[in-house]
């Protein structure tokens, strides 16, 4: 194999070492090395590095923390102050919708390193009754909101689902939708589309090899989004389907309202080209980014980029001062999105995130480092907010529309499939007695709202052991979202009546009784 030309290529981007091992690798693992570099733009690459460490050191000097200001209110809606808007909003949501004029933008292609699962997230059973994944669960919001605006408008009509997968996801996730029929889904209405990967450097800009013949790559940040739009031309495929609003969501978050209509006809009456939904954030420390203003901008400050002494800050009713978490679900309007994609994209700048990366040294020993040792570069989906002509923010209850999951269960007390799946439960015990419904126990006393806070060794009630002191205990109930999008639609099938936890309702419930009513 002639490699002269990229010897040469690599020399002049100073980075040669990549191939210091070329003569131990067998051809395959040679040719294989040869096919990554030559589709590699090694001065762009480096062009990102240096920008990148360079916007990097100037936020840390510049005090981005001293300039934030937080949301001002007249950007701002509110599921709890602005009541009585919201049957309107979700009225205009429900029409854009029954329009055909809706697409929701999944962002999946991230590695779920906190979480620790060799496969993309989506996939994971969170270990509810049904035992659904995140992504069964999101499709068949998706189905169950069709459903809804056509109900409501007389007109079929359909959302199509944009899935960003990346070089680690993609295969895993095209496989899993197939072998799962797209969950009911049109085949043709959910479109997968791969964002670009970049390598690792270390902290003089050099290409990290994780192998003798490989180089330590990752995907490029939620915010490659706007580039890999381009390089599929999805934004061409949503003008061919008349798409006007872009909903795009996280992955992970079990509770979210894919296309939520209230938030998108909330966004569509203010006449907002972008919209943020938000949660109030009560621990300074908690790992989600705030919105606020800038220097007149608006943005997001990202967790790993605020100072604690910012994030403690409270305003005078005792609140956090910059409480307007990112919940990582925002709305563009089509034209918006097109003028990023076409024209703002050079100009959001890399992220740097400091790891501690795997790689082989120079006598070809894999080490894995201690201390971080290199970089790897992201943009972000959010970084867009300051193009804005006309932004607003949308905030929810927590309770309601938020819990992550991040992290595995042995880690962290926290954003993990137990507080997921428990959140979920919750959630939809408070629906069954919003519509009417009880809970009940063996001896048929009613089981209250709030979960129990039982001491170790008492039982739950779904009759299991209580194995922690002070653990919440929601009560094991779970609704379908082909028969529920968001607690609407079951008085018919609870009202008056008394359960025995646990409660599953799906949709054949729907034609018959539902199981376990008294
Ligand atoms: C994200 C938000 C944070 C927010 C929090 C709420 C970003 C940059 N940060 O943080 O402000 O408060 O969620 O839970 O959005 N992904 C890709 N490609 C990548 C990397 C990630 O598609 O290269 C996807 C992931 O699959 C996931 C989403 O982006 O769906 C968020 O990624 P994650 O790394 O979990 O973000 P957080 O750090 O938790």
């Amino acid at each position: 194999m002639d490699i002269s030309r990229l010897t040469q290529r690599l020399a002049e981007a100073g980075q040669s070492h990549l191939l210091q091992f070329w003569d131990q690798l067998s051809p395959e693992e040679q040719a294989d090395l040869v096919s990554d570099l030559e589709n590699m733009d090694f001065k762009e690459i480096n062009c990102f590095f240096t920008n990148a460490m360079k916007t990097s050191t100037q936020t840390k000097q510049d005090n981005v923390d001293t300039r934030m200001e937080p949301v001002p209110r007249e950007i701002l809606g509110s599921v709890t102050r602005d009541r009585e808007s919201l049957k309107d909003w979700e009225e205009e949501g429900l029409h854009c919708i029954s329009q055909n004029k809706v697409a929701v933008l999944l962002l999946a292609g991230g590695q779920g390193t906190r979480l620790g699962v060799p496969y993309p997230k989506g996939m994971y059973d969170v270990g509810l009754p049904s035992h659904k994944t995140l992504f069964q669960i999101q499709a068949e919001r998706i189905l169950k909101l069709e459903q809804l605006a056509e109900n409501n408008h007389k007109t079929k009509c359909c959302i199509p689902w944009y899935i960003m997968t990346s070089g680690r996801t993609m295969d895993s996730t095209k496989e899993f939708f197939s072998k799962h029929k797209y969950f009911g889904l049109k085949e043709e209405n959910v479109i997968f589309f791969q964002q670009g990967m970049l390598p690792a450097m270390d902290f003089n800009g050099k290409i990290i090899l994780e192998d003798k013949g490989k180089l330590a790559m990752a995907p490029d940040g939620n915010g490659g989004l706007y580039r890999s739009l381009a390089a599929n031309k999805i934004v061409e495929d949503m003008e061919r389907r008349g798409i006007s609003y872009i909903y795009v969501y996280c992955v992970d978050n079990i509770l979210v309202k894919v296309a939520d209509p209230a938030f998108i006809g909330f966004c569509v009456r203010k006449g907002a080209d972008c919209g943020a939904k938000v949660v109030e954030k009560t621990n300074p420390t908690e790992a989600v980014g705030v919105v606020c203003k800038v220097d007149g901008r608006y943005q997001v400050v990202e967790y790993s980029e605020i100072t604690l002494s910012t994030a403690e800050k409270r305003s005078s009713d005792g609140r956090l001062l910059f409480s307007a978490s990112n919940v990582a679900n925002h709305f563009f309007s089509l034209p918006f999105l097109k003028d990023v994609v076409n024209m703002h994209e050079p100009q959001l700048q890399h992220h740097v995130a400091q790891k501690k990366i795997p790689f082989v040294d120079t006598r070809g020993q894999l080490i894995s480092p201690d201390k971080p040792n290199g970089i790897k570069m992201e943009k972000f989906v959010f970084d867009i907010f300051q193009f804005a002509k006309m932004f607003v923010v949308y905030e929810v209850l927590r309770e309601d529309e938020f819990s992550p999951l991040k992290n595995a269960d042995s880690q962290e007390g926290k954003d993990n499939p137990t507080t997921a799946r428990q959140a979920l439960m919750s959630l939809h015990h408070r629906w069954i007695l919003n519509a009417g419904g009880h809970f009940i126990d063996e001896n048929g006393t009613r089981l209250p709202a709030i979960p129990r806070h039982g001491p170790a060794g008492t039982h739950t009630p779904d009759g299991s052991q209580n194995l922690k002191d002070g653990t919440d205990l929601p009560i094991k109930c779970e609704i379908s979202p082909l028969v529920s999008y968001g607690g609407e639609g079951l008085e018919d099938l609870v009202k008056g009546r008394e359960f025995h936890p646990a409660l599953i309702i799906d949709e054949s419930d729907v034609h018959e009784q539902v199981r376990n009513g008294l």
